[in-house]
């Protein structure tokens, strides 16, 4: 089974998952971290946008590793995501970055989270979540993971990237049309990922592999459960809303996987 969370930056979607990969005991699959390694990797020696994107070898895990080395902390700074979003309208450097994600997910279960897992990625995932948050809200919780003290600072960042993302032609963020919409913004994460536990839940039961009758529930067109109202079906801008706090726990051991020509 997949489940798809997919927003806009600082949305709550990385510690939104990676909690309810842990809750679940599903695999956790930061597609982020790909584009960051890859920026990386051409900040400190440029060359091909997508060559490097697809020689690299990548692994996810409890740390991110390029090429053996362990970026975790490196593909975190502000002047890397900056990087990572210009890099990202390269169309074949998604190429590349897609065909490693859809290799991932052939087995086991996964959270997939990023700007297009259930649009591009896993258009077939059994489950998609569009999480937002109003963008003063996205900018605060970014602030603090980054120590800056000033999170209108970081809103500047955030409304360029936000733009980079949902205007790019290739792959643009766009919430999928069968997608749940949920809105973060005065929500603790846990409440969010009680919601969307939830709704796994009901869509396991509909497969008829889960418990029946699941926890709260918005369908498509209907009422979530957990508080915050969950729209399905319609897309939204970025740079609308979003949510979210950031860092977290350790993902519950995402398979590492290497490029296929690496
Ligand atoms: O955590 P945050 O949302 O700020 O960023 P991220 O998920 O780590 O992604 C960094 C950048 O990679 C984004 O600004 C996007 O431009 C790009 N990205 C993408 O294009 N598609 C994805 N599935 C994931 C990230």
């Amino acid at each position: 089974m997949v489940v798809a969370i997919d927003g806009p930056a600082g949305a709550g979607k990385s510690t939104a998952a990676k909690l309810l990969a842990r809750e679940l005991g599903f695999s956790f699959l930061d597609s982020g971290a790909l584009y960051r390694a890859v920026a990386l990797s051409l900040t400190r020696q440029p060359g091909s946008a997508a060559e490097r994107a697809r020689d690299v070898r990548i692994e996810l895990g409890d740390r991110v590793l390029l090429d053996g080395e362990d970026v975790s902390a490196a593909i975190r700074t502000p002047q890397v995501s900056e990087a990572a979003s210009r890099i990202a309208s390269d169309p074949g450097v998604r190429a590349a970055l897609v065909k490693k994600q859809r290799d991932m997910l052939q087995q086991g279960d996964w959270v997939g989270e990023g700007r297009d897992i259930g649009t591009v990625v896993a258009p077939h995932a059994e489950l998609k979540i569009f999480l937002t948050a109003s963008p003063e809200a996205r900018a605060r919780r970014r602030a603090m993971d980054l120590g800056q003290a000033d999170w209108r600072v970081v809103m500047k960042d955030q409304a360029l990237r936000d733009q980079q993302d949902s205007e790019r032609e290739h792959s643009p963020l766009r919430a999928a049309p069968d997608s749940i919409e949920l809105d973060s913004t005065d929500r603790p994460v846990e409440d969010v990922v009680r919601q969307i536990a939830g709704l796994v839940r009901e869509a396991k039961s509909r497969r008829g592999e889960g418990e029946a009758g699941g926890a709260a529930g918005a369908r498509s067109g209907g009422q979530a459960g957990g508080g915050a109202g969950a729209r399905s079906g319609r897309g939204r801008e970025a740079g609308g809303e979003g949510a979210g706090a950031r860092g977290g726990g350790a993902p519950p051991g995402g398979a590492p996987f290497e490029s296929p020509d690496a």
